[in-house]
This record gives C-alpha cells, structure tokens and sequence, in this order.
C-alpha cells in the first residue's frame, strides 16, 4: 500500500500543466461502444481509472490502446461480450456508463450494480428509469442488471434528481434510439457537453447539451471521430486550493478557466489574487487565508468534488467557515482525518463548521475517497512537520503524475511503498 510523505511549510511556487478530465474521458472511452469505427482520443489523463475503463472495454471485445502523450485509440468494431462484471465495476463506479451505449449498440447489456461506495449509496435508479422509458427491459438479479431492448425509441425523460453519469449514460443510449429522447433536469456539469461534443463529431444530433433540457434525435449509426478530452476542471481546483492554502503562487496552464467560475469566486473571496489568460490560470496568495464557507450543488453551483479541499483551506484560515455538502450523504470522512492534524471542525448534519488554526501538525493520515485524499495532501502541505498519507491509490485514481508536480512547485513529497 503506497503512502506519501510530506514535509510541510513550504509554499508552493511554479508552474504545472493540467491533465485531461478524468469525468470527461470515462464517458467519452464508453461512446466507442457506439460504433464500429475507430474513435482516437487525445489528452486522456494516464489514471488508474482510466486504465480499468480500457481493461474492461477490452474485456467486451473493444481495441483499446493507450498510445503516446495521452493519445487513446478506441476500436469496437463488434462487441463480443456485453457484460460488466462485479469485479471491475466494484473497483470503478463509472463502469456503469457502459449500460446505455451496449443496450443502444447490442440491445443486451449485462452490467453489475456498482454497489456502494465511500461517500454514499450511490444508487443508479436513474440510470434505469430512463432506459426503461426508451424501451428497455433491465431485471436486476444476484447483483447484476440484465438488460435487453430490440430497438431503444426516444422518450420524454425528466430526471427525479441532477445526476452526471445518468445524464450521460442516457445521453448516449438516445443517440441510437428511434425517434427524439428529451432529458429535463439533465446535468450540466461541463464534462457532459464535453461527452456531447465528442458524440456529435461521430454523427449524433444533440442539441442543448450542457444545459438541464438536452434534445437527441435517434440516427441509425454513429462514426468514428478525433477528440480531444477537456482540461479536468477539479485538478485545475485542487492546485490552486493548495497554492492559496500554503500561501504561494502558481500558474497552470492547460485550463479550461471557464470551467470553474465558482471555485475561483470562492477563491478570490479567500483573498487570493486570481488572473486569467485564455487557458492559463495564474493564483498569487494574499497571505493567511480568509475563511469561505461553501455549500456544494450541481453544476455551476460550487463542486462537490472540491469541497474537502476547501475544508483543508477552511482548517487554517482566518475565521470560521460553513461547509455545506448537499449532494452525497457521506462525504465528510476526511474531517475526521483533519482533526488528527489539529484542525478544529464540528460536523452538524450535512454541514461542518470549521474553525480556523493558525497552525497544523503533521501526522499520519489515511485517505477514503479520491477527492478527500486530495484534501489531507493540502493539509499535509500547509501543516508544520511531517504528514504521512496512507491508501493513496485513491489519490492516484484521479491524479495524474501528482508527486512530480507537487515536486515542481517545490513541496516536499516522496510517495514510499
Ligand atoms: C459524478 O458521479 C462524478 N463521477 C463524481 O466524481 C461527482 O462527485 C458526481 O458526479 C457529482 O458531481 C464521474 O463523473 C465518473 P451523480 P455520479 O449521479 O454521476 C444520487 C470523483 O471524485 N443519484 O451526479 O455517480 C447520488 O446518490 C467522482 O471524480 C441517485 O440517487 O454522481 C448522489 O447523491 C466522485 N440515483 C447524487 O444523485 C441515481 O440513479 C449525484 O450523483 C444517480 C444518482
């Protein structure tokens, strides 16, 4: 089990380029079910997650190859096996996104739930309400869903709830359906029109795409196509959280900035001096920060998947902050493990109220969740000492090449075994 050690107090100062969205390309690896042509990626972050996707495309029958500089060639020429099994989809959620392009491409598909996870239930209801609208019967049994359709046709479907991968999982299933599929309440997380801009370039008619009303007009086939995954909006976040929580500077380059307006409002708010220069994104500390309280919510409200990052930010600035998390119900574990470092957080409900030290102290540390390890890293970053944290695969689902980049803004992090 790899651990990271970091020695902290020391301000982050450079420059570091973000990687592609890992909640972009997911997605996007799973559209290449939709066709029989090659579809050839471009700026795929080299992830843990992203290799499973490609493990268990293969798995399908799927040519999935990960070539140089983040190039990706996707073949699904014909698809052998339809079915997810648990052993993968246990270990990546996102699994799941290959439920609606296998019924829209094969009209079987045999996928398992996905099961819980750290941060809540995660049920996927969604996901089969809406297929079910398109036609699709899905029987759930020992664990798996077993879905099957002649032909999906378009529906009216209006999500119960603002759902990422259900909008997407929907989004594709509807570009094969007969007829036209309207999605109300539909996500619209930029990631989702990233998937859609890729969709389209292989022959999908989608209008509305990034918006909550997403109109799709069935074609009989899809092409293949060149697409270059979107800038991952929540690293962008992570780093520039880090930069102000160690009261540094930083440049990152690559950014989609656009793309995470409530992260930089929040920031600014902090006191942090934020400049943007097309896809730079440049952030100079005005020394200790002020406190931010944050309440998350779907996209453009603030993201959920940056919220322990800004709980670390909270844990040593300058009054007290509210922390709201309004989207998962359990997404509040690495406070425990802020505590340990001396932050001072009360959890009431779905809110904590932190705070803020003057000082932290390194200690050891263990991450649950992908986005809370990236928390405890900026905490470990900030704190006077030494901080080791533990599990940090889950870092590495979601964090492309992190130590080499912390390294380049000069902390001082080792990852040992
Ligand atoms: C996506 O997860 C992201 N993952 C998550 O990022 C992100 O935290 C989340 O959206 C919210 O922004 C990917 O895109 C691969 P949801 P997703 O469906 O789609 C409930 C990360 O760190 N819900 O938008 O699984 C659900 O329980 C990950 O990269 C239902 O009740 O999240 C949650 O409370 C973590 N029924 C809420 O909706 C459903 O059928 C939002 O979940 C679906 C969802």
């Amino acid at each position: 089990m790899d651990k990271l050690r970091i020695r902290g107090g020391v301000a982050l100062d450079g420059e570091a380029h973000v990687s592609g969205a890992k909640n972009a390309a997911l997605p996007i690896m799973c559209a290449s079910l939709l066709t029989a042509e090659p579809l050839r990626l471009s700026n795929v972050p080299q992830l843990m997650d992203v290799r499973t996707m490609a493990k268990l495309l293969r798995q399908m029958g799927v040519e999935a190859s990960s070539l140089a500089q983040g190039h990706m060639a996707l073949h699904a020429s014909r698809i052998s096996e339809p079915t997810a099994g648990y052993d993968l989809v246990k270990t990546m959620r996102a699994s799941v996104l290959v439920l609606g392009p296998l019924l829209a491409r094969c009209g079987r598909a045999r996928v398992s739930l996905p099961g819980g996870c750290a941060i809540g239930l995660r049920p996927v209801d969604q996901h089969v309400k809406g297929l079910q609208a398109m036609g699709a019967t899905i029987a759930i049994e020992h664990g798996y869903m077993n879905a099957s359709a002649e032909r999906l046709r378009g529906a009216r479907i209006v999500m119960d709830m603002v759902t990422v991968t259900g909008t997407e999982n929907l989004l594709m299933a509807a570009t094969l359906a007969e007829g036209t599929t309207l999605i109300e309440n539909a996500a619209r997380e930029p990631e989702v029109l990233d998937l859609a801009r890729c969709l389209v370039a292989m022959g999908a008619q989608i209008e509305g795409a990034g918006s909550d009303v997403i109109r799709v007009e069935g074609v009989r086939s899809l092409g293949g196509a060149e697409h270059r995954v979107m800038p991952d909006r929540i690293e962008t976040g992570t780093y520039l959280a880090a930069a102000a929580a160690t009261r540094g500077r930083i440049r990152l380059h690559g950014a989609a900035p656009e793309t995470l307006d409530a992260t930089l409002e929040k920031l600014r708010e902090a006191g942090a001096q934020i400049r943007v220069d097309g896809s730079t994104v440049q952030l100079e500390s005005g020394g200790r920060p002020s406190a931010v309280s944050v309440r998350t919510a779907p996209y453009p409200g603030f993201a959920t998947d940056m919220q322990a990052q800004f709980m670390a930010l909270a844990a040593i600035a300058q009054g007290t902050a509210v922390i709201s998390e309004t989207i998962f119900e359990n997404r509040f574990m690495h406070a425990l493990e802020l505590q340990r470092l001396g932050a001072d957080i009360a959890i009431q409900g779905n809110s904590a109220v932190v705070r803020g030290v003057e000082r932290l102290q390194g200690a050891s540390v263990m991450a649950t969740d992908l986005r809370a390890s990236a928390g405890l890293v900026i905490a470990g970053l900030v704190a006077d000492g030494e901080t080791i944290v533990d599990r940090i695969y889950h870092l590495d689902r979601g964090y492309e090449a992190l130590e080499r980049k912390l390294c380049g803004l000069g902390a001082r992090v080792s990852r040992v075994s």
